[in-house]
Parts: structure tokens; C-alpha cells; sequence
């Protein structure tokens, strides 16, 4: 008897704490999307019939009208989704003390993991402040040398497609923001532009490799039960090689006196002196000492962050002006004409003054955000303002961008590219957090001077020197990739390339 009533018992209580879970939202007079058992709200995107931004996509659609705000589930987690552009932009600027963190895995046991991009409250801001100073535009220019440098291999590279095989251009940009990266944050020549399977590359592929069941993990259970479980973040071998790299490089410098113009170097003298020099003076002001494990770890997040990021953006970038010679050529002419008052030669000034690059590049990052959700832990009990609601410490939010950018009634006809979105009349118009794929506020991504630069310096040299047509083989509209974490095609992005006069 007992026992037929535990067997009846069993389910009942079970559908009662699933029910209960799954009105969390509702019972706060939170509009809530639809959940289904065991995956919540993200049924889609866990079963990979849609990306994660799709997955949010659908019911933004359906909810941005009405509300400031919605709920979803993973799984059981209740997730915080923001519609409301006023309130996103409170949430990443002048509330930002409520949400700090970004909800990614760190522990003292991984030493890559204390990189800045996962350190949350004050670990995390203290070393921003350390490192802000290593991304002023003096130090872009600084770099701008081993940049140009490497776009030159590129432009050798792509020539050999001329009139020839189509160019993969995911593969070709890949390999040079490879190089690129790894040449500025390791110090070190990659090779990856002449030879595809070097080392770098195929680590570089394994950080983004997709980890869901580990990722699961790490929202459900305390990180110090996992660590003490022997999790890792990264597979031990990545850990072992970029470990391996960086210990190499600094030993080497520091034993040689090597200096070199690059983030290596200014890391190092954050290591040794805490302070960084501007123009061969030391500053006066005392950013505070790194250590050895805040070196590695930045050298680390420096690759991760901005290798993948930059190189879709870029490949995304060709395939829409393959797609559109009218304003392929307009960029041209643009780069061309700065080419010519700099004395035919690219220089990081010069990239400044392509003002109609800068629109296509960001109306790229509007289409094709490469991190399209960005993701909050809430680090102080956050009253909304304006509303009831009340978001308790440890929550999460999602301010997803991609769906924003797709939004038409952000920007009309969202889906075509038009780099006019960025004129300066039509970016007026809009409040800033309609564009944000670089995040927003203190946690902005720190990169970004970088990353333009970088994209910007491919982009000159190579549109000043070939004509990139879409292959027959390359369709018209792109799907994207499921199982990626950045912003991915499923197809590959071929391109004919011919010369230019
Ligand atoms: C197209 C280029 C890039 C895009 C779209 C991009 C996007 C982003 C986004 C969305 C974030 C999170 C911002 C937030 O939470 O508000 C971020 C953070 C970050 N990015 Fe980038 N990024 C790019 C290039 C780079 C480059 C080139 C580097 C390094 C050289 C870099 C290094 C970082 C770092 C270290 C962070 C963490 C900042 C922090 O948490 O304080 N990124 N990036």
C-alpha cells in the first residue's frame, strides 16, 4: 500500500515543483515565454533547430510591443530578458553597480579563467583599470606596424586567388586575425597565412569550440564543488599549449631585454613597474602591478576575445560588399582617396578618415553581431524603475542585442545591409543602446579600438587591390550556424576575386 502510494506520490510532487518552477515569472507579473519540460524556453536552440539569439528572437517578436521586459527558462533557471532600450541602457551604464558580471566560469584552480572577461565585482575592476590604459589609440598606432604588416601576407595570399579558385574567405581572414592576435597579445609569428595548420589556428578553434554540457554545469552547481570535481573551463591541452606559449615568451623577453611594440610589452612593464611609458616616458600614473597570472591570463582573454570576433566581422563584411558592388565601390573610391593624401601609403591616421568604412564595418556588426547576446549576473538586489519588479543578487539577465539590431522598428528594413543606418542623421535618431555589439558602460568591450583597427587595415588593403564577386557556389542569404558561440554562416563564404586598376 505504501509503496503504490509513494509510486503515485513520486510524479504528482514532481509536476507540482515543475509547475512551480515554471510560474516564476508569472507569479511576479512577469510576462512569461513559452516553456516546455526539460529544456524551459530554450527548446530550440538546446535541440539545435535555431541559434540562441533566434530562440530569443522568436518570442522578442512577440513580446517588445507590449512589455518592457518577458521571462524565459533554461531549464529551470529563470531568465531576466529586457526589451526596453531606456532600461537596457540603465542596466549597462548608470545601474551598472547592480550588474556587474558576466556569469562565466572562473576559479583560482584555472589559471586562464581569472582572465578579465570572466572575473566578476572587484577582481574584475581592479585589473580593467590596470589594463585600460595598454588600448589608448597611442598604443593602437603603436601596433598599427605588425598589423599592416600582416595584411600585406594577406593581400599575397588572396592574390593567389586572382582569376583562379575561389577564395574561402572565412578561412583567409581567420588565419590573418590569427596571426594578427596572436602576434600582438603572444608576441610570437603564428604563421597561420602560410601554414593553415599551425599551431595557433587549431587551439585557437578548440576555446571556441561549443562546451553546452559544461556550460550547463556551470549554471546549476557552485564553481567550487565543480572545481573540486576536476571541472575545467578549457580542455587541458589548450591550457597546457597557450600556458607553454606564454611562459616561453616572457622568460625570453625578460632574460633578453627584448622590446617590441606590442601588448606583451606593456603587459610586462604593468608586471614589473605597474606603470606603462608614452612615448618613451614613463607615466606618472601608477596603474597598479600584474602579476604572472594576470599577464598569462590577459595575453590569453586578448587572443580569445579578439581573434574570432574580428575575423567573422571581417568575412561578413566581404560577403555583404560581394553582394553589393555599388557599395563595394564607393568604399573603394573612399579608400583610395585616403590612400592618395597619405602619400599612397596606409597609415593609422588614415583609417581614421575612412569615415565610410567605419558605417560598413558597424552596419556588419548591426547584421552579424559575433557575440549576439549579452549576457548579466545581478551583483545587488536591483529594484526596476518604474515597475514592481524586483531582481534579486545572482539573477540573470540577457540584453539581446541581436534581436535589437533586427528589430524593424529600430532599423527599417533590418535585414538588408545599408550602411546608412550610420549616417550621422539616422544615428541621432536612435538612443544607444539600439546598437551595442560591443556591449555598453564599464564592461564595454575593451578591444574595440583594436579590433577597428585591425578590420579597418584588411579591408584597405584589400579592396585597394582586388574585386570580390560572389562564387555561384555562395548563396545570397546565410544561415546561421547552431553550434557555434560567435555569430557563424553555415555555408562557406566563397568569393571570385579579380584585380583592380
Ligand atoms: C569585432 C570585434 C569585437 C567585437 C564585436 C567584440 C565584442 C565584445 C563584447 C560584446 C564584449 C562584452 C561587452 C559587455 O559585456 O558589455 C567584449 C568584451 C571584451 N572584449 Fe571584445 N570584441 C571585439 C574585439 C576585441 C578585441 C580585438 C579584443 C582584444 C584585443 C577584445 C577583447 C575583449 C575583452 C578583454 C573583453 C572583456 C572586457 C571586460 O569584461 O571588461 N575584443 N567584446
Amino acid at each position: 500500500m505504501l509503496l503504490i502510494l509513494f509510486a503515485l506520490a513520486v510524479p504528482v510532487l514532481l509536476y507540482i515543483y515543475v509547475k512551480w518552477k515554471y510560474t516564476y515569472w508569472e507569479r511576479r507579473g512577469v510576462a512569461q515565454a513559452e516553456v516546455k519540460f526539460p529544456f524551459g524556453s530554450f527548446t530550440n536552440a538546446i535541440l539545435r533547430k535555431m541559434t540562441v539569439e533566434q530562440n530569443i528572437q522568436q518570442f522578442y517578436g512577440k513580446f517588445k510591443d507590449r512589455y518592457r521586459y518577458f521571462g524565459m527558462y533554461l531549464f529551470f533557471q529563470p531568465i531576466w530578458i529586457v526589451t526596453d532600450l531606456n532600461l537596457i541602457k540603465r542596466i549597462l551604464q548608470s545601474d551598472f553597480q547592480h550588474f556587474t558580471d558576466h556569469n562565466f566560469y572562473h576559479h583560482n584552480n584555472e589559471i586562464l579563467t581569472n582572465n578579465i572577461f570572466n572575473l566578476e565585482g572587484e577582481r574584475w575592476r581592479t585589473l580593467r583599470t590596470k589594463l585600460t590604459p595598454t588600448f589608448t589609440s597611442g598604443k593602437m598606432k603603436m601596433m598599427f606596424g605588425i598589423v599592416h604588416d600582416l595584411s600585406k601576407q594577406l593581400k599575397t595570399l588572396v592574390e593567389s586567388h586572382v582569376n583562379n579558385k575561389p577564395l574561402l574567405v572565412t578561412d583567409a581572414v581567420a588565419r590573418y586575425s590569427t596571426d594578427v592576435i596572436a602576434s600582438c597579445a603572444f608576441g610570437i609569428e603564428a604563421n597561420c597565412l602560410e601554414n593553415p595548420d599551425a599551431a595557433f589556428r587549431k587551439y585557437g578553434r578548440k576555446i571556441f569550440e561549443p562546451r553546452p554540457y559544461k556550460f550547463l554545469f556551470e549554471q546549476f552547481v557552485n564553481w567550487d564543488v565543480l572545481a573540486a570535481l576536476g571541472h575545467q573551463f578549457h580542455p587541458s591541452d589548450t591550457t597546457k599549449f597557450f600556458l607553454e606559449v606564454v611562459k616561453e615568451t616572457v622568460e625570453y623577453r625578460e632574460k633578453n631585454n627584448i622590446r617590441k611594440n606590442d601588448f606583451v610589452h606593456l603587459l610586462l612593464q604593468l608586471k614589473n613597474t605597474g606603470k606603462l611609458t608614452e612615448d618613451g616616458d614613463l607615466t606618472n600614473n601608477s596603474q597598479g602591478i600584474l602579476t604572472y597570472r594576470d599577464v598569462a591570463a590577459s595575453m590569453f582573454i586578448f587572443y580569445g576575445a579578439g581573434f574570432e570576433t574580428t575575423s567573422t566581422t571581417t568575412s561578413f563584411l566581404l560577403y555583404e560588399l560581394a553582394c553589393h558592388q555599388d557599395i563595394q565601390d564607393r568604399l573603394r573610391d573612399e579608400i583610395r582617396e585616403v590612400l592618395e593624401k597619405h602619400g599612397g601609403k596606409l597609415t593609422y591616421e588614415g583609417l581614421q578618415e575612412m569615415h565610410y568604412g567605419q558605417k560598413c564595418i558597424d552596419e556588419t556588426l548591426r547584421l552579424y553581431p559575433p557575440l549576439a547576446v549579452h549576457m548579466r549576473k545581478c551583483s545587488k538586489r536591483y529594484q526596476v524603475p518604474d515597475s514592481d519588479l524586483v531582481i534579486n543578487k545572482g539573477d540573470v539577465a540577457i540584453l539581446p542585442a541581436f534581436s535589437i539590431h533586427r528589430d524593424p522598428n529600430v532599423f527599417p528594413n533590418p535585414d538588408e545591409f545599408n550602411p546608412e543606418n550610420f549616417s550621422d542623421e539616422a544615428r541621432a535618431g536612435r538612443i544607444c543602446s539600439a546598437w551595442m555589439p560591443f556591449g555598453d558602460g564599464p564592461r564595454q568591450c575593451i578591444g574595440m579600438r583594436f579590433g577597428y583597427m585591425q578590420m579597418k587595415t584588411s579591408v584597405a588593403t584589400l579592396l585597394s587591390n582586388f574585386r570580390f564577386t560572389l562564387h555561384k557556389s555562395t548563396p545570397t542569404k546565410l544561415t546561421f550556424a547552431c553550434n557555434t558561440i560567435t555569430m557563424t554562416a553555415v555555408e562557406d563564404i566563397l568569393l571570385d576575386v579579380s584585380k583592380v586598376d
